[in-house]
């Protein structure tokens, strides 16, 4: 196999960004999209910018036999029973290779331990998509920074935050379609590459073992009455009865089993960040050393005076998720590359070509969900959850936040 043929199952948001992505990795291309809303147009772009000729296949059983992975880039909601039609169209003979996924691995560590199942069962190889992991910038970093690193000890705290003004879609904002609110959707990011920045080089992704979560979860802007009614007329969701937290920052305190010395990464997310777009932050300390990554601070910007305002075409192909289209814009000439999206796809079809997983697998994506929900469950107590603790490991195995319940008014609003 020279290239690998890949299946979208989703064309939205993200489909539409990996394809983006995809006209700067080699050897792959886009041979089947799955028939949902966006299908068509995805395969026009595809097919405009010579990415494949794709299919458009109403069936996940077909999609097998014309692919060698599928990539996952539908809602949450939907992941677990795609990936039961993938395993059983494979266990029926589809000679599919590996199966991509987009995150959260899952709503709950019960789904993402189902998804890491059901791919082991069906001898699937595995790629979790986590792009901040694979970010040029971070990873510069890291490297640029090794020798003092070795010289003087490792990072001891990493901050990391993601934030922006608020989803896109309204089954984002639906906590019991998402899964939850901000932690849920960009918590998960922020956690991992926190745990990335503070693991020593060479060492395995899960080395640094989790022995604490703090965490606060809260609903700063889209629970005021005027911001509710908004929220009701574009997405039809309604926070006086089912809210979602639109702000989150915890810490989380990581052991080096080696050492014994204690490292603490800390994460912030929100939805409520009205300023250019997305921000993505990470900074980092270590003894006599430090890292910092602000994506709002690009060697690109443009700008727009109120005369000429009127005229600007589309202020999200300067940034995503962009709140202005005039005054002085940051704005990323390749936004794909900047968040670490060809990368991580150039990983997984390189892996999967070699028929090894990717850099992230499955059971490293349900690692992050086990952390991610170990937050709430943190913030729901209202104190610090000692991860060592097999009562609370227990706990986690079956949890489902109250916010994810549809229950968050019992958190949010007291
Ligand atoms: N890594 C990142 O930075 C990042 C960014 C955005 C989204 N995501 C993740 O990607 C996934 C998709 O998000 P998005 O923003 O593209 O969402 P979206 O709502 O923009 O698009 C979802 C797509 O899935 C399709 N779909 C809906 N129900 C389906 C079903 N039952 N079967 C098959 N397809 C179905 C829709 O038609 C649409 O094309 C989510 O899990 C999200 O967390 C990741």
């Amino acid at each position: 196999m020279k290239s690998l043929r890949l299946g979208f199952i989703g064309a939205g948001f993200i489909a539409k960004f990996q394809a983006i992505a995809m006209k700067q990795v080699r050897n792959c291309e886009i041979s089947a999209i799955y028939d949902h809303t966006g299908a068509a147009e995805l395969a026009k772009f595809v097919k405009e910018n010579a990415l494949g000729e794709p299919k458009i296949i109403d069936s996940i059983t077909e999609m097998c036999s014309h692919c060698d992975a599928i990539a996952i880039f539908a809602p949450n909601y939907v992941r677990l029973e795609i990936m039961e039609k993938i395993a059983d169209a494979v266990k029926k003979g589809a000679p599919l290779k590996g199966v991509i996924c987009e995150k959260p691995l899952g709503r709950t560590v019960e789904e993402a331990e189902k998804m890491v199942q059901l791919a082991k069962d069906a001898n699937l190889l595995t790629s979790y998509f986590e792009n901040q992991l694979h970010m040029n910038a971070i990873n510069n970093a890291l490297h640029q920074l090794q020798p003092q690193q070795e010289a003087m000890g490792n990072f001891t705290l990493a901050r990391s935050t993601e934030e922006h003004a608020g989803p896109h879609n309204g089954w984002f904002w639906d906590p019991t379609q998402q899964g939850g609110g901000v932690l849920s959707d960009m918590g998960c990011h922020s956690i991992a590459v926190a745990r990335h920045i503070l693991t020593p080089a060479g060492k395995p992704t899960t080395f640094l073992e989790p022995v604490a979560m703090q965490c606060d979860t809260s609903l700063l802007k889209w629970g005021q009455p005027k911001y509710r009614e908004k929220l009701k007329e574009k997405f039809g969701v309604d926070y006086s009865k089912t809210p979602a937290e639109d702000f989150v920052t915890g810490i989380v305190t990581f052991k080096n089993p080696e050492t014994g010395q204690l490292v603490k990464g800390q994460f912030t997310n929100s939805w409520m960040y009205d300023k250019q777009g997305l921000r993505l932050w990470m900074d980092a300390i270590g003894p006599g050393y430090a890292m910092e990554v602000n994506s709002l601070v690009s060697p690109l910007e443009i700008f727009v005076g109120d005369e000429a305002a009127d005229s600007v075409a589309d202020a999200e192909t300067a940034l995503e998720k962009s709140t202005a289209s005039r005054g002085l814009l940051a704005v990323h000439h390749n936004e794909a590359d900047f968040y670490g999206y060809t990368t991580e796809l150039q990983d997984a079809v390189e892996s999967f070509l070699k028929g090894k997983d990717a850099f992230l697998d499955f059971e490293y994506g349900a690692e992050v969900t086990w952390l991610v929900q170990a937050a709430y469950m943190a913030a729901e107590q209202g104190k610090t959850l000692d991860l060592t603790d097999e009562t609370v490991k227990n706990e986690l195995k079956t949890y489902r936040s109250l916010i994810a319940q549809g229950k968050g008014a019992e958190v949010l609003f007291s």
